[in-house]
């Protein structure tokens, strides 16, 4: 004992007692302070090895310095299991599975920003586990045209949805030192011809409809990184563009974080070093893809970079910039010693997944209360369709995960509606029965050998012999049905479901449609089924949370987070034609003008009275909620002042529930063409049967802006608006009129 006291000793004295922690290993030290010391200390050659890849998902970090390796992960609704070093194949390690959290549209849909949080801290103590220092997500493209392979991961088509949504999910994600990574920035709303996709478009439609979101998660959110997307604006690739990332995202927003490219979103140095790029992945230059150990020397902004640099063609103080971006993200992440922990697969991440699943889920029809359907009243329920048995976690591209467990929706049913009832089960048509992404398998033997017609008469038969039927069918992830890289082909569901729904209706009345899917889809048969309930993709819970749902455990309040459409005509960019491009005669670049400008979802339905099959912003109760007469009042505490609008809200029905009121503005008169209305406002309120409660807006005049190109700026015109407060886009219940006069709002005499 007294041996090691004094070695202990003679080895504190060995430390001269004026030696000082460098301030960048300070953990008291303020984090620019820690940058700019790091960033003294560091050699040209180990500035340029920070900017880019070292392995599939990882950066190297400082090693001689002790600034430890940048380990990335997919994605935004779980961690990906690992791969290789240099390579897209699995790992195969046996302790990477995951939860999976439902899929970015299903937590939009559930209007919960608080839920929204949960998710991202949940998420963010996963990646925590798993060693991850920055979670490819949140996606915030806007959701443009049904067809978009990749809506699944993205929150719905409005900008302020969105932007509510983006800001907590970041902000718990964030809280366990794991950076979002944003993506993708900007303008990649669909995925055929990713790479070569050059979009044009107004100012306004830029600034009013695509970026929101993303600033939110800058300036509100306060993202740590943020991902370059594959596709061109102004003929310059995203991953590099000027306009975007250096003047609008790091110029116009301020934003300090670090620029990532997408895998393989890189194309050319000189434009990488000048235009904003911060840390390239996924580049497949110089043999890479044979996995040879020095590829990533070759990268865009590797030895090319480092070349030009030692010539004097590249400036230090570009690469400083980009070195300090990169130095902010490790001290925010790697450097932060007091992060927490993180847990993986715990009790609670399952009730988090289960709990967003439930909340998001909608219930779009419900014809003479069909559901909820009792557990205990002995009816013969028969479940049909491949989606009630499929994995839906794998697939859909580097979203794709390796879930701890999935509970299938027939499963939960059968959980829900206990041993001693008859949940029987057809498979009705064979859909995807691969299950395979990367290497990683769902390990179900989906094959089957039976024709179509037979399954069409087994499915029919068993609809004959029960009293209720669950059909849960929609889309699955398989390429062309909502799966990266890929678009759809069309609005309707695949795989001859809407002959099979006709078939099943003609044979029972009391049909339940349950529809998997990350994107809206026509349904033809609409008016011959009594109840439809949008299904997203669940995740690990997927079955607890839709059982929850159609026994009524959960009362669902679930509401659309885009419109559902009834045709593509109905789709501003379908409608003018201008989905997916015209590829030019000289090049592969694809030219994509958004001729809808504005005019992306329910605000092209609305300025073309169109009748949708769902409005955006629908969502169907157990219970009925009336509005009552909202009181209004203007306050004149702010510069221009603000107007408060009280509406009181009635469970007039038998069960409690949770309603979300939305209030949108309509700008009466205005000098140039604006949406009929836009969603400035959603306050959730809980109400016991027969209890009656108060939601309240506050309506400053941000809420009443539009782009004025003129002036390059957001700018809210005098003259009167309305206040229109309702259930959906399609049920406006109240209506409060006020004016902006004299740079004040007042309400209207
Ligand atoms: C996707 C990104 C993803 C990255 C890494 C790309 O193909 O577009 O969203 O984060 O791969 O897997």
């Amino acid at each position: 004992m007294k041996k090691i006291t004094t070695l202990i000793l003679t080895g504190l004295l060995a430390i001269p007692s004026f030696a000082k922690v460098p301030v960048y290993l300070d953990p008291t030290a303020d984090i620019e302070a820690r940058v700019e010391d790091a960033l003294s200390r560091m050699t040209l050659e180990e500035k340029v090895k920070v900017l880019h890849a070292q392995s599939k998902f990882s950066a190297a970090g400082v090693p001689r310095l002790g600034i430890p390796e940048l380990w990335t992960t997919d994605g935004p609704h779980g961690i990906r299991p690992e791969v290789m070093w240099d390579e897209w194949d699995q790992a195969r390690w046996t302790n990477d599975s995951c939860i999976a959290f439902p899929a970015l549209t299903c937590l939009a849909a559930t209007w919960d920003p608080s839920l929204a949080y949960t998710y991202g801290k949940a998420l963010g103590e996963e990646a925590r586990y798993r060693k991850k220092d920055i979670l490819l997500g949140p996606g915030v493209n806007i959701m443009r045209t049904p067809l978009n392979g990749r809506n699944f991961e993205y929150m719905g088509e409005d900008p302020y949805l969105a932007s509510i949504m983006v800001v907590p999910y970041i902000q718990g994600l964030q809280s366990n030192g794991v950076a979002a990574c944003v993506k993708h920035f900007a303008l990649n709303n669909h995925e055929v011809n990713r790479h070569t996709t050059n979009v044009s478009l107004s100012d306004r439609a830029l600034h009013e409809i695509y970026l929101p979101a993303f600033k939110a998660a800058v300036q509100k959110g306060g993202a740590w990184s943020l991902m370059g997307a594959y596709n061109l604006i102004g003929d310059q690739h995203l991953c590099h563009n000027d306009r975007m990332l250096m003047k609008i995202l790091k110029g116009d927003w301020g934003f300090d974080g670090a620029v990532v490219s997408d895998w393989g979103g890189t194309h050319d140095t000189d434009e990488a070093i000048e235009n904003g790029l911060d840390l390239e992945f996924g580049s497949w230059t110089d043999g890479l893809s044979n996995g040879a150990s020095n590829a990533y020397d070759y990268y865009y902004l590797a030895n090319p970079y480092l070349e030009r640099l030692k010539s004097g063609q590249a400036s230090e103080e570009v690469l400083n910039d980009k070195v300090r971006r990169v130095l902010r993200l490790a001290f925010r992440t790697t450097m932060d010693r007091n992060r927490p922990f993180g847990s993986f697969c715990s009790p609670e991440h399952s009730t988090a997944a289960r709990e967003v699943g439930r909340k998001g889920i909608v219930l779009l029809k419900n014809d003479r209360k069909l559901l909820p359907l009792d557990p205990k009243s002995n009816i013969k329920v028969a479940v049909i369709g491949e989606n009630a048995i499929k994995m839906m976690t794998v697939g859909g591209g580097s979203s794709s995960l390796k879930a701890l467990y999935e509970i299938s929706p027939l499963d939960g049913l059968r959980e829900a509606f206990g041993p001693q009832a008859v949940v029987a089960y057809a498979r009705g048509y064979v859909g995807d029965p691969t299950g395979e992404y990367n290497g990683v398998v769902s390990g179900q033997d989906l094959t089957e050998t039976r024709s179509q017609a037979e399954l069409t008469a087994e499915a029919v038969a068993l609809a004959r012999n029960s009293d209720v039927v669950i059909f849960v069918g929609g889309l699955n992830k398989a390429s062309g049905q909502d799966c990266e890289d890929s678009d759809r082909a069309s609005l309707g569901l695949p795989y001859g479901q809407d002959e099979l729904i006709e078939a099943l209706a003609a044979a029972n009345k009391n049909i339940v449609v349950v529809n998997i899917s990350g994107n809206p889809v026509a349904m033809p048969w609409l008016g011959k089924v009594r109840s439809v309930v949008q299904g997203w993709y669940l995740g690990s819970e997927a079955g607890h949370s839709l059982a929850d749902v159609l026994t009524g455990k959960c009362n669902p309040s679930g509401k659309l987070p885009c419109t559902f459409y009834a045709t593509l005509d109905q789709v501003g960019a379908h409608a003018t034609g201008s989905y997916p491009g015209v590829k030019r005669a000289d090049s592969d670049i694809v030219d994509c003008n958004y001729d809808e400008d504005i005019f992306v979802g329910y605000r092209w339905i609305d300025s073309h009275k169109q009748a949708p099959l769902f409005p955006f912003g629908h969502g169907l109760s157990y219970t009925t909620y009336k509005y009552g007469k909202p009181k209004a009042s203007a306050s004149a505490m702010t510069d221009a002042g603000t107007i408060t609008i009280t509406v009181p809200v009635k469970n007039i029905g038998s069960v409690a529930g949770s309603e979300t009121v939305q209030l949108y503005i309509s700008d009466i008169k205005s000098s140039l063409p604006r949406p009929e209305k836009e969603l400035k406002g959603f306050e959730q309120i809980q109400l016991q049967p027969g209890a009656e409660g108060e939601v309240t807006f506050t309506i400053s005049k941000e809420a009443l802006e539009f782009y004025n190109p003129g002036v390059e700026s957001m700018v809210a015109e005098p003259g009167k608006f309305k206040a229109l407060i309702g259930a959906s886009s399609g049920d406006i219940r109240q209506i409060v009129e006020f004016e902006l006069r004299d740079g004040t709002l007042a309400l209207c005499e």
